[in-house]
């Protein structure tokens, strides 16, 4: 099995693409949205290595779907996922007198050792998110980790067992951590920019976390971020990267592909894995991302 294959299997795409004689440009890619995402069979062995942009989207432009609608835009995984603009979070509005005290309250978590924060995170009550969630979580891993991968909130599962990116997600996301050869907990941690689960709309989809929450618990990642001291930070979907980037509504598709500052962080942009598991085929454009994550790391 080449390199190119071994990623393609490492993100549950192999064989489903598979490259022809001449490449598509980048421009051409399409999505098709037929694909059905599947739990992959990690080859545990198997050793992924980042190849060119122009190679991967070649790869995914040669299916034959994804050929028949060529021309067709990429969506944006937020559109997709029906994420709201995330724009107070970027610059809340503030009164005088809850200014103050917000900003003593974000003093006083910036001052936290690692265990003063994990308590005051368990202890929250400090949005109305709390009132709806069984726990706080507050997220997983080595806290001296080189690698910060950031998502939304805690879904249902989460929520059960008190550990991010436990679902159907969660699965992807190891496999994405693997495709890299890095493993969940081993200079690795995974948080997300709210700490409790957002309520279940009528529809029985899990809402995202509103600007005003993401407002109030953001000091807690930040101060993790301090603590932790990553060297490359990858934000996973539009609601962690608005929030950490404080960009206001911008689509992914427009801050993906550079590396961003995050309090003097590398910050790589791409889609969350729950995008990515309705839209497979977008895999290989987190594939770039991750490959630009490990560049920026390497070159650290
Ligand atoms: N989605 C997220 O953004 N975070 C989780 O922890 C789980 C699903």
């Amino acid at each position: 099995m080449d390199r190119n294959e071994a990623v393609l299997r490492e993100l549950n795409l192999y064989p489903q693409w598979v490259r022809r004689e001449q490449p598509a440009t980048a421009d051409e890619v399409g999505v098709d949205g037929r694909g059905t995402a599947r739990r992959a069979d990690v080859d545990a062995g198997t050793e992924a290595s980042c190849v060119s942009a122009e190679n991967m989207a070649a790869s995914v432009a040669d299916t034959p779907q994804s050929v028949a609608v060529i021309a067709q835009p990429v969506p944006d995984a937020d559109e997709a996922l029906g994420t709201p603009p995330v724009e107070a979070a970027a610059e809340p509005m503030r009164v005088a007198g809850v200014e103050s005290e917000e900003q003593s309250r974000e003093q006083r978590i910036a001052e936290l050792d690692w265990p003063e924060l994990k308590a005051m995170v368990r202890d929250c009550t400090a949005c109305r998110l709390r009132a709806g969630c069984r726990q706080t979580v507050f997220g997983v891993g080595d806290p001296q980790a080189d690698w910060l991968f950031v998502g939304e909130g805690p879904g249902a599962d989460e929520d059960e067992r008190g550990e991010p990116f436990v679902g159907e997600a969660g699965k992807l996301l190891d496999n994405m951590l693997l495709a890299l050869r890095l493993k969940r907990g081993k200079n690795v941690y995974i948080a997300n920019v709210v700490k409790c689960r957002p309520p279940v709309e009528a529809s029985g989809k899990q809402s995202p976390p509103k600007s005003d929450e993401i407002t109030t618990c953001l000091p807690y990642l930040q101060r993790q971020i301090r603590l932790i001291q990553p060297k490359v930070i990858v934000a996973l979907g539009k609601t962690a990267a608005t929030a950490m980037l404080r960009t206001g509504d911008v689509t992914l598709g427009s801050l993906r592909g550079r590396t961003h500052d995050f309090d003097g962080i590398p910050l790589v942009v791409t889609y969350h894995p729950a995008y990515l598991l309705r839209s497979p085929l977008e895999k290989a454009h987190a594939w770039q991302d991750l490959c630009l994550a490990q560049q920026t790391m390497r070159d650290e």
